[in-house]
């Protein structure tokens, strides 16, 4: 039993923790659970679904990078019939949430992929991918104009009763816009970051690494980016925030409550740190029982909450 609460809610949907791991970096938690007790994450993203399976980019679609990776997979996924019928009753039974990251290459595709899993029961919530910079349709394209960002918000609500998570790119001015098109178009919570735009090129062959040219950073490299956008983002929201970027330890993870998030999610680690989930919801309940803290959202936003309120007593 746990003497601290981890629990955080999204609508009508409470997660045990607070510590989840990011879509794309679990597949569907399937091969994790035979390394670590994935029970006591919060959640699963699974990898990004499409209506039809894709078989993703061409050529290299990893690249180490000083503190980070660069990644153009071009969602390589089953498609969500498979992901239905094939993975779904088994991931179902690791014992911790399941939500399904959804990505379309038209505001219809991402009504039907809503549509698709509304009756699923071990589904609990929708991630929709309107970031993927590695996608000619859809993906960062509708993530960067304000009103796609609306009217994909729109049309998955329309299609699901379960809570509706925007995932959001950081490769825009303002974040806080996006995110409040999201929140004002009906979303539940907003999740940031996905990955920066990179690249990288071979000296040798005087040509880009990637066989798409371009990729999305991620990694320890592009946390300082994704604290800040959490930071903004969380004082304007009134609805759950998610944070993820680069996250690769307990101390990484605390910092991201105290910006403002409501939970977090865990993605580059993943690959080199199995484990680190765990280590993280224990430092997590280390830091609180440490602190006097009952409950992690008790430290949600204490970094600006507690400025505000240093604010106002100099000016009184
Ligand atoms: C990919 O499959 O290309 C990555 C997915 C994403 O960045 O959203």
């Amino acid at each position: 039993m746990n003497k601290v609460d981890h629990s955080f809610t999204i609508g009508n949907v409470k997660f045990n923790n607070t510590v989840l791991t990011a879509s794309g970096t679990y597949g569907f938690g399937l091969e994790f659970a035979k390394i670590i007790d994935v029970s006591r994450l919060g959640g699963i993203a699974t990898k990004g679904l499409s209506l039809e399976p894709k078989k993703g980019n061409p050529g290299e679609r990893i690249y180490e990078t000083p503190a980070g990776m660069l990644n153009s997979i071009g969602l390589e996924n089953p498609g969500v019939d498979s992901f239905k019928k094939d993975y779904l009753p088994e991931a179902a039974k690791l014992g911790t949430k399941i939500i399904a990251n959804i990505s379309g290459s038209s505001l219809e595709e991402y009504g039907l992929m809503a549509e698709s899993l509304e009756s699923e029961k071990d589904v609990a919530a929708l991630e929709v991918n309107i970031s993927c910079p590695n996608v000619k349709a859809g993906g960062m394209a509708f993530g960067t104009d304000l009103k796609m960002v609306e009217k994909v918000t729109e049309i998955v609500k329309k299609n699901t009763t379960k809570p509706v998570i925007i995932k959001l790119s950081p490769n825009v001015t303002n974040i806080v816009d996006f995110a409040q098109a999201a929140q004002y178009s009906g979303a539940d919570a907003v999740s940031l970051i996905n990955t920066l735009m990179g690249m990288a090129i071979d000296i040798n062959k005087r040509k880009p690494v990637l066989g798409n040219v371009m990729g999305g950073l991620s990694g320890p490299a592009v946390k300082p980016v994704a604290l800040r956008m959490v930071y903004q983002v969380s004082q304007k929201a009134k609805i759950p925030v998610i944070g993820m970027g680069g996250i690769s330890n307990p101390r990484d993870a605390i910092e991201f409550l105290l910006a403002g998030a409501n939970a977090i999610m865990l993605g580059t680690i993943n690959f080199r740190e199995p484990q680190m989930p765990l280590d993280i919801i224990e430092g997590i309940e280390k830091y609180c029982l440490d602190n006097g803290f009952n409950s992690v959202q008790d430290l949600v936003g204490l970094a600006w909450k507690e400025e505000k309120h240093v604010k106002t007593n100099r000016c009184t």
